[in-house]
């Protein structure tokens, strides 16, 4: 069972400057709330309570006013900095401490994920005793991400942002691992771009035979974060489904009430927390329905 999850949620967000020059990426908006309530609500979905933010450098104190320690949400929040982007790997080296003898997951603080039967698949993947799991989605731009060749269901082959097409299913931003992912990533070595890679971490399961898939299957989404464009059409994405549902997407303290981590009291402290705003009113209806 996987208990522990890690947000990798440094970067430069280069691609995305000026923007990023003062505000990390991770916490800019995407329409109502920031970006890293996303991935984080991701791993409370899959039951997962206690988390590790890997963030940059001097940005600790950004994090914290947003997310403090997460009692407020019934779960464990610790943070850890990166001093500078080495690699996606870089988060069991440095989180090493926080993942001790457990199996892990792993979450990019850019990815977005949607889909109806998302929390099931999600509560699956926490399963996971031995070996590592990755979720393929389709897309149209390949040569972007890591991507997997695959037949009958197993992945036969892994490229990290291939330059010739191999396969349109990119592995996206969230894996689960047991708790060799460590002294695998001690092992990697940096590709010809400075960075270690998960693709590479990825390989060395694939080698063992420990890696297994899923599919968030087209009912769902997958959505970047990672360009201007890409950004602003994840914010229409959120704003469409809100404001036609009336549901809010990873609001982090219905997800916990759901779950039964936190009661009513709660979110009357957090209503005070936020202020007077349409996130607060939406709480509010949560707990006089
Ligand atoms: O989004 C899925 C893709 O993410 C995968 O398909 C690729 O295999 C994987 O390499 C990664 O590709 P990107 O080029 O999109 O990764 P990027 O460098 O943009 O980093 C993703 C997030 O992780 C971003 O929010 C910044 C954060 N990060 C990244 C690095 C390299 C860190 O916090 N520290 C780091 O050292």
């Amino acid at each position: 069972m996987i208990k522990k999850g890690i947000i990798l949620s440094g970067g430069k967000g280069t691609r995305m400057s000026p923007l990023t020059k003062a505000v990390n990426k991770q916490l800019l908006p995407i329409y109502d709330k920031p970006l890293i309530y996303y991935p984080l609500s991701i791993l409370m979905l899959a039951k997962i309570k206690d988390i590790l933010i890997v963030v940059n450098k001097g940005q600790l104190e950004q994090y914290k006013k947003v997310l403090p320690d997460g009692k407020n949400l019934g779960i464990k929040i610790t943070y850890a900095e990166q001093d500078k982007p080495r690699g996606l790997p870089d988060a069991f080296l440095i989180g090493e401490h926080f993942i001790k003898k457990d199996n892990v997951a792993l979450i990019l603080g850019d990815n977005f994920f949607y889909g109806q039967y998302l929390t099931e698949k999600l509560k699956n993947s926490i399963k996971l005793k031995k070996g590592a799991k990755v979720f393929l989605h389709r897309v149209n731009k390949p040569e972007r991400y890591g991507v997997a060749k695959v037949k009958k269901n197993k992945i036969i082959s892994i490229i990290e942002k291939p330059k010739k097409f191999v396969s349109d299913l990119a592995i996206t931003g969230l894996y689960f691992f047991d708790n060799k992912v460590v002294q695998y990533a001690k092992k990697l070595k940096p590709s010809q771009r400075g960075e270690i890679e998960i693709t590479d971490l990825l390989n060395t399961y694939k080698k063992n035979k420990k890696l297994s898939v899923d599919f968030i299957g087209r009912g769902g989404a997958w959505l970047d974060t990672g360009s201007i464009n890409d950004y602003y059409k994840t914010i229409n994405f959120v704003s469409a489904i809100e404001n036609r549902q009336g549901f809010k997407i990873a609001c982090l303290e219905e997800i916990s009430l759901l779950n039964k981590w936190i009661t009513k009291k709660h979110i009357l402290k957090a209503i005070k927390f936020y202020g007077k705003c349409e996130y607060s009113t939406y709480l509010k209806k949560l707990i006089t329905k």
